[in-house]
């Protein structure tokens, strides 16, 4: 059975394809187009999906989209909307818009769409609620058998929040906020009154924190997001405006009372900015504290899946894995919408198919293309480069690593998601202090303030992070505190709180990644190398090995591995 996944409601548009139940490859649009947090329909990631699994459009079983438009048609009967239709294709949901209503508004799952051929064949679609495709991958990947889940994001088709359980499988909502509650939104006006992009930038708010002391903004954050006694929270919306879709801004002005002016996008950062950040984020956590505390109290489930946009807010992940109260705790590659092409895809699978125990079983995220050194060698001699050929890239990279080189690492299948996982990165020597400048003033040009991520051998991660041996991070997606006795042996990885947002590598999930770092620390003693994007500022990562190339020579990286062939500036540049 073939079932493509889609998301493409809102930024990152992705495709990804589930063979019986298993997804074998998925992509992020703007990964092809070229074009960042691409919101265009993805159709060179749904090409991409076919030609992966060789494939024809007329073999798929079903598309998987991860909104479903169902759950507002059968809210109310919309005479504007329903009786006189500008486009054809509109009836096919005027007609439930008339007849959904008079039903008594059950909750909705998922709606299917059938198309019938003369030849006999159908086309299907199936459109799973916003949440449930957050839910089915936060959950079926997680190896949990029993998991309370949260998802928590801006908005769904009207939900914001929800906490679930599963158990077997078997997945049951047991509350859900509506919006406007939303913590995304609440995140998302933070960051736009700090002169950030909505939506795109919660990131910078979130490692902008770490510099401010959150209790001089902590009754403001209060009276704009409130606890509930039952581990729930309420917006104060009379100092927002998020969901007034045709007033500028996403706080009201009433807001300025109580956070002071917003910082215009070219303003300097204070401290002031960095108190409000600081504040926020801990009003966040600390409301998510509360309610995964709540869904503890209400499953008793020893472990915990996290899903929605919220959930990139890697602080709270880890924060939630240290404190618990759950034993274990999941979130994955892709908590944010890009993700629900995944979760679209696996639930779907799991209905039409009739295979939910197929769809629990880990999921690595080097989900996307791979490229062969041959077709590598041929690129790189089509441009009349310069280049090494190597027996072992692990070994020359780390040697590149320890001569102070930053290296763009080109290696096996691309990650999916927002994060270089070590598929395509940027790899630096994580001791030297100067090294996030460099890479700053190379590559990125990004705020001071923004931290690099240590990638960690994951068996020796307790020697290096304040967590148990067991711990583990493999998608970037948690922030834990490097040990106080080693932040000295790491400082180009160290945030200014003291944390860091590590990638655990193990064997088994990344061996070519991890053969690199274990190389490093042969050489250097210490197991653990600097990660960040193979990306220029305001880029797409890089995809195809042109990609590569020319972000290779328009950036002041030093060195290129990508595959066996090995491209250093000097020797192009001496034409040696
Ligand atoms: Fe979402």
């Amino acid at each position: 059975m073939i079932v493509i996944g889609i998301h493409n409601t809102g930024i990152q548009s992705a495709a990804a394809v589930a063979v019986d139940g298993e997804i074998s490859f998925a992509v992020m649009e703007e990964r092809l187009d070229r074009r960042k947090y691409s919101k265009y329909f993805p159709r060179l990631g749904l090409e991409s999906c076919l030609a992966h699994v060789g494939a024809k459009l007329s073999d798929v079983d079903c598309f998987a989209i991860g909104w479903n438009p169902g759950i507002n048609i059968g809210a109310r009967y919309r005479a504007g909307f329903s009786e006189w239709p500008a486009y054809a294709g509109e009836r096919l949901y005027s007609n439930p818009n008339h007849i959904l209503p008079m039903l008594d508004d059950p909750p909705l799952r998922a709606t299917d769409q059938i198309f019938h051929w003369e030849s006999g064949g159908r086309t299907t679609f199936t459109y799973t609620n916003h949440h449930l495709a957050h839910i089915a991958l936060s959950y079926y990947p997680s190896g949990f058998d029993h998991a309370a889940i949260l998802i928590s994001d801006g908005y769904g088709e009207r939900a914001t929040t929800v906490w679930a359980e599963a158990r077997g499988g078997e997945i049951r909502i047991l509350r859900s906020y509506d919006f406007p509650q939303s913590l995304g939104s609440f995140y998302s006006s933070v960051t736009e009154h700090l002169g950030y992009r909505p939506d795109c930038d919660e990131w910078k708010v979130m490692g902008a924190s770490a510099l401010g002391d959150p209790g001089n903004y902590m009754s403001a954050m209060q009276r704009l997001l409130r606890m509930t006694d039952d581990g729930g929270f309420r917006l104060d919306l009379d100092y927002f405006d998020h969901f007034n879709f045709d007033t500028a801004g996403m706080f009201s002005r009433r807001v300025d009372e109580i956070l002071g002016m917003p910082r215009r996008r070219d303003e300097p950062l204070t401290q002031r900015h960095y108190d409000i950040a600081a504040a926020a984020q801990r009003r966040l956590e600390d409301v998510l504290s509360a309610s995964v505390k709540w869904l503890k109290d209400q499953t008793e489930a020893p472990d915990l899946c996290l899903g929605g946009g919220v959930m990139m807010n890697s602080v709270f992940n880890g924060r939630v894995t240290l404190e618990g109260p759950f034993c274990n705790v999941f979130v994955p590659f892709a908590p944010d919408d890009s993700g629900n092409a995944l979760g679209a895809a696996l639930w779907a699978s799991g209905r039409h198919g009739g295979s939910s125990v197929n769809l629990r079983r880990p999921l690595s995220p080097c989900l996307g293309k791979s490229y062969g050194n041959a077709e590598i060698i041929d690129i790189l001699k089509r441009y009349g480069l310069n280049f090494r050929e190597v027996a072992d890239p692990a070994v020359e990279a780390a040697d590149l690593l320890m001569a102070g080189k930053v290296v763009g690492w080109f290696q096996g299948r691309m990650e999916f998601g927002q994060r270089a996982l070590g598929s395509r990165s940027i790899i630096a020597d994580p001791r030297r202090a100067d090294m996030k400048d460099r890479i700053n003033a190379a590559v990125k040009y990004r705020e001071a303030f923004r931290p690099f991520a240590p990638a960690v051998l994951a068996e020796n991660v307790a020697e290096y992070f304040d967590c148990p041996a067991t711990a583990r991070a493999p998608f970037m997606e948690k922030v834990f505190p490097v040990r106080a006795e080693k932040r000295a042996a790491i400082p180009a990885v160290v945030h200014a709180d003291g944390s860091g947002r590590l990638q655990t590598v193990s064997r088994d999930d990344h061996p070519e990644f991890h053969a690199l770092i274990s190389e490093f620390y042969r050489r250097s003693g210490v197991p653990v190398v600097l990660n960040t994007s193979f990306n220029l500022n305001g880029e797409p990562i890089v995809e195809h090995p042109t990609d590569a190339v020319r972000t290779f020579f328009s950036s002041g990286m030093d060195a290129l591995v990508i595959g066996n062939a090995v491209l250093t500036k000097r020797q192009t540049a001496g034409g040696a």
